[in-house]
């Protein structure tokens, strides 16, 4: 078996079975708060931070519920965009409030690599969780996003993963794919203007395409992403009817899917930009079903590193 994970930064070179691990606890506090159980007391009488650097509202809301649920306390450190304090600043924040006796930061800041960082500073016995960092990697998503499709095709080794949009600037890309391919999923395609991928080295083992009919074509699920433009130089911001003519998901997009394909978006999403509104609301939309799996994820990961 696999040890316990003191941290989680990112699911690159996690071990399957700690992955599969935290999607079978995600399952059974599924499980648990379906028959009612509204609090485990699991986490009572410890401390959890919520340091978010960037905005967020379903990451955010759903890791204090998560929190909350297993019986911790929970306290939310906000801070804008605007006033984002860096190197020495984010150490002093840090160590002003591990004074005050946290144990577990759930971080999320623009600058890739943070979470680490916060690893080497932090008082041990503290736990660092990556709520997002950069374009580097969102881990719960990338679980999240596994159970959501693990509870409809459990058959990762047949499955076609498609995701589609702005992959370059996207963290939640590079978790999903990570888990994925941990889970045995052999074809995942990544689509997108080519400004808007990274270059093939960085993720070994997936296609890439700039053709949206052709890279849904069979796939079981199919993964957009929004244009994150507070990551992008004004001069790379595409057209955006231009942009959802080529790139957008459409019902005759998704007809070339396989049926049943599974429609997956991390949120926010912007209608009509990467997907059409009765796409996003239609029968084969599974993203209100990844906001609920994000709790039990978020659950599950605190439960793991906070465990003794
Ligand atoms: C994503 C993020 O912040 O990386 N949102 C989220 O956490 N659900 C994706 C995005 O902002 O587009």
């Amino acid at each position: 078996m696999s040890q316990r994970l003191r941290h989680l930064t990112t699911l690159a070179g996690l071990p399957t079975e700690a992955i599969t691990r935290l999607l079978d606890r995600a399952e059974t506090m599924r499980e648990a708060c379906a028959h009612g159980t509204r609090k485990l007391n699991l986490l009572a009488g410890r401390t959890v931070l919520n340091l978010f650097f960037e905005p967020s509202t379903r990451t955010r809301t759903s890791f204090e519920l998560a929190a909350r649920r297993l019986g911790a306390d929970v306290i939310n450190f906000d801070i804008g965009l605007s006033s984002t304090a860096k190197g020495e600043e984010l150490f002093d924040t840090l160590h002003t409030l591990e004074a005050m006796h946290l144990d577990a930061i759930i971080v999320r800041h623009k600058e890739s690599g943070t979470p680490e960082s916060l690893v080497k500073h932090a008082m041990s016995g503290v736990a660092v969780i990556n709520a997002g960092d950069g374009n580097r990697a969102h881990p719960t998503q990338g679980l999240l996003d596994a159970l959501t499709i693990r509870q409809h095709r459990p058959d990762f080794d047949q499955l076609t993963v498609t995701i589609c949009g702005d992959v370059l600037h996207s963290r939640v890309a590079r978790s999903d794919v990570h888990a994925l391919q941990a889970l045995g999923t052999k074809t995942i395609r990544l689509c997108g203007p080519a400004a808007l991928l990274p270059g093939a080295e960085e993720l070994p083992g997936v296609e890439i395409s700039h053709d949206f009919d052709a890279a849904i074509e069979g796939a079981g699920a199919v993964i957009m992403l929004r244009l994150q433009k507070e990551r992008m130089a004004a001069t790379e911001l595409p057209d955006e009817a231009s942009y959802f003519a080529r790139y957008g998901l459409d019902k005759r997009r998704l007809a070339r899917a396989d049926k049943g394909c599974l429609v997956m978006h991390p949120g926010p999403i912007n209608r009509g930009i990467e997907i059409a509104p009765d796409v996003a609301d239609g029968a084969q939309s599974r993203i209100l079903e990844q906001v609920g799996n994000g709790v039990f994820v978020r659950m599950a990961v605190l439960a793991e590193v906070l465990g003794r």
